[in-house]
């Protein structure tokens, strides 16, 4: 008699749950929907749970994009998963989000849980509004032209650490200082954020000149004009001579890396 019970209290609770859980994704599809017509945003239909990402995986690439942009438009969008998201194709909206109203936008998405443990959570990807400020403008002149021509001497880390050094004479010497874990969280995305980036446009720039001789040849042409047989000569500058290689790169980032 008292196990009928249990099992009966059990799956009351097991069928109260799934129903709690239904309706959680019933209503977080119907917001997509009136979020979607509150701002008449145009986009694939977005599916439960997935939204639009099952779309989005299925069909990637620059092809597919530019075919969901003649459909619906150069702004729309959907949500992926939960998350609500904009398409933007539109250069003059593009400027205004990416410089004259960047502040509204600094802050950028990251999946919950992705940049754990300390101190990967603390690195520029993930940082948001003045935290990223601060940071950023520190880190930035390690960047600058005249610095990066220095690397082939000085390692790129200890211009890091360098920043974090300087201007400890200075009033505000703790808002131009990167705390040891800040510190510890930009050496890092440096390593995983310029690791994997570089290599796969390597192997896309490699997979284009292959495929298409006449632009290696025109490459091969600058190339042998502004470097000399001495490759341990090569510098930073002479990169600045090379129109033609920086289109390659620019041209195979667009196809390949959006
Ligand atoms: C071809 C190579 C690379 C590509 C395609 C690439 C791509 C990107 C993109 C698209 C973003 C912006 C992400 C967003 O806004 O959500 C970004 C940010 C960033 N990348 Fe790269 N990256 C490359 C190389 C590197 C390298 C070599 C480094 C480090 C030396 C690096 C460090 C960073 C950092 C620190 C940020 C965040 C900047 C900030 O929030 O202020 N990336 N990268």
């Amino acid at each position: 008699m008292e196990i009928l019970a249990f099992n009966t209290v059990f799956w009351n609770i097991i069928k109260t749950l799934l129903i709690l859980f239904l309706f959680s994704i019933l209503y977080d599809w119907v917001q997509m929907f009136l979020w979607k017509r509150k701002y008449k945003i145009k986009g694939p239909f977005p599916v439960p749970v997935f939204g639009n990402l099952l779309t989005y995986i299925m069909a990637p690439g620059a092809d597919h994009q530019r075919k969901r942009i003649e459909k619906y438009g150069d702004v729309f969008g959907g949500p992926s998963a939960s998350v609500k998201v904009l398409n933007v194709a539109n250069i003059e909206l593009l400027k205004k989000i990416m410089i004259k109203d960047h502040v509204e936008f600094q802050n950028r998405f990251v999946f919950p849980g992705a940049f754990d443990p300390p101190p990967a959570d603390k690195t520029l990807l993930t940082m948001e509004d003045e935290v990223w400020k601060r940071v950023r403008s520190i880190i930035t002149p390690s960047f600058s032209a005249g610095k990066l021509k220095q690397t082939s001497r000085v390692d790129l880390l200890q211009l890091m650490l360098n920043a974090e050094l300087q201007d400890d004479e200075n009033e505000s010497k703790i808002t131009k200082r990167l705390s040891a874990e800040e510190l510890t969280g930009q050496m890092f995305i440096v390593i995983v954020a310029g690791y994997e980036t570089t290599a796969s446009l390597l192997q896309y720039v490699a997979y284009v000149l292959a495929t298409n001789p006449d632009v290696q040849d025109k490459l091969i042409a600058e190339i042998d004009k502004c470097i000399s047989e001495d490759v341990s000569e090569l510098k930073y500058d002479v990169i600045q001579d090379m129109p033609y290689l920086d289109q390659v790169i620019n041209e195979t980032l667009r196809i390949f890396l959006y």
